[in-house]
Parts: structure tokens; C-alpha cells; sequence
């Protein structure tokens, strides 16, 4: 997947999911009763990852700045703003796992850690379930756009592997993973 097709199956998806200015205000207004709660779900998850013997390795020696930058991208997820920065912070967020060479799973696989935290943490704080549906409705939307894309930048990788191993242009091979190599000449 180059660049420009991911940041296009950023935006079509966005709007297939419909993220749009009810989810952004639902969650910004959302943010200020919720914030107290992220730093505790920060902890919680490294500290999940720090109890999994083939991911402890990765945080030795820079748990402070994981949490920092991972409470930060939590925030980030009630800021309301899930544009061209949110495409190409999410990007970055994949290139950095992809550079440490973290199997893509672990990124899946966490993601419904996060998910199941914040949803208790929403119910905790809602005034009603009703509420918390909604907010939770539309937090899964800006996660689950921020999984797509961190996985948009696996994908970016591997293609661009597969070219420098092969030599096919990049356009091809993208061809042939989309539509499988039986009709990719045609
Ligand atoms: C939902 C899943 C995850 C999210 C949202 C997440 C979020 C982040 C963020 C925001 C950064 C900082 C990126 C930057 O420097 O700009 C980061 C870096 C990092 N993450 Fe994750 N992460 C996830 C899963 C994991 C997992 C499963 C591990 C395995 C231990 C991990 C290990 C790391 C490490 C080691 C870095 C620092 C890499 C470096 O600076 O060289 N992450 N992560």
C-alpha cells in the first residue's frame, strides 16, 4: 500500500464509518469528565505488556517516555480532530512499531485491551447508559480508524520490501495483493 493510497482509504473509511462533527463534539465535551481516568488505563497496559515475555523487552529503559507519548495519543483520541494530522500521526505511530520490528498481532491484539478499558471507564463516568453508548459509539470509530491506519503503515512496509527484494514496481505488487495474481495482467 504506497502513501497516497493509504491516506485515500483513510478518508473513504472515514466516511463509511461516518466519523463526523456529532462524534467530535460528543467527544471533545466527553474529554474533561474522562481525562482523570487515562493515566490509571496508560498503566494498566504497559503493564500488561511488561508481564508478556516476548514484548517486556521492548520497554526496558523507557517506560516514563512510552507512558508520556501513550497518554498523550489516548487524549488525542477525544481531541475532535480526526483529519490529515490524525491520518499522519496514526502513520508514524506504525512506522515506529514497524521500525522496532513489533509483530503487527500485538498491535491488533492490544488495541481491544484499550477498547475494554475505556468502555468501563466511560460507563464509570456517564451519567446514563444511554450516554455512554453514544460515547463509546464514537470513540470506536476514531480507534478503530487509528488501527486501520497504524496497520496502513505495516502494509506500506512490506510493499516496500517486497519491491526492493523483487524489483516489481510498487504500483504492481500492490495490484496483485488487491485484486490476486490470476487477473493482475488484465
Ligand atoms: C494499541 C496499540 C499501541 C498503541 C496505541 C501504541 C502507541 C504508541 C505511541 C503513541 C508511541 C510513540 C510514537 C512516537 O514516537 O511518535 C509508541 C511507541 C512505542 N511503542 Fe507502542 N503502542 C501500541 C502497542 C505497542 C505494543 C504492543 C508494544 C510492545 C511492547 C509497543 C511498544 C512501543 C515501543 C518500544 C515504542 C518506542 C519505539 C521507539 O521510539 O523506538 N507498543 N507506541
Amino acid at each position: 500500500m504506497s502513501h497516497t493510497s493509504s491516506r485515500q482509504a483513510f478518508l473513504s473509511m472515514r466516511e463509511f464509518l461516518g466519523l463526523g462533527p456529532e462524534d467530535e463534539e460528543r467527544l471533545t465535551g466527553f474529554l474533561p469528565r474522562i481525562e482523570d481516568r487515562l493515566p490509571k488505563i496508560t498503566d494498566r497496559f504497559y503493564a500488561l505488556l511488561g508481564r508478556e515475555e516476548q514484548l517486556a523487552h521492548f520497554l526496558e529503559g523507557r517506560l516514563e517516555t512510552l507512558k508520556r507519548t501513550h497518554l498523550e495519543w489516548l487524549r488525542a483520541l477525544f481531541s475532535g480532530e480526526y483529519g490529515e494530522p490524525f491520518f499522519e500521526r496514526q502513520l508514524v505511530v506504525g512506522q515506529v512499531h514497524v521500525r522496532i520490528a513489533l509483530d503487527s498481532l500485538w498491535v491488533d491484539a492490544v488495541m481491544n485491551v484499550l477498547r475494554r478499558d475505556l468502555l468501563a471507564a466511560i460507563l464509570d463516568v456517564a451519567v446514563e447508559e444511554a450516554e455512554a453508548l453514544a460515547v463509546y459509539g464514537s470513540l470506536v470509530k476514531v480507534m478503530d480508524l487509528a488501527l486501520m491506519v497504524i496497520n496502513f503503515a505495516y502494509n506500506e512496509h512490506r510493499l516496500q520490501l517486497i519491491h526492493q527484494v523483487t524489483g516489481m514496481p510498487e504500483a504492481l505488487i500492490e495490484r496483485l495483493i488487491r485484486v490476486g495474481v490470476g487477473s493482475a495482467g488484465s
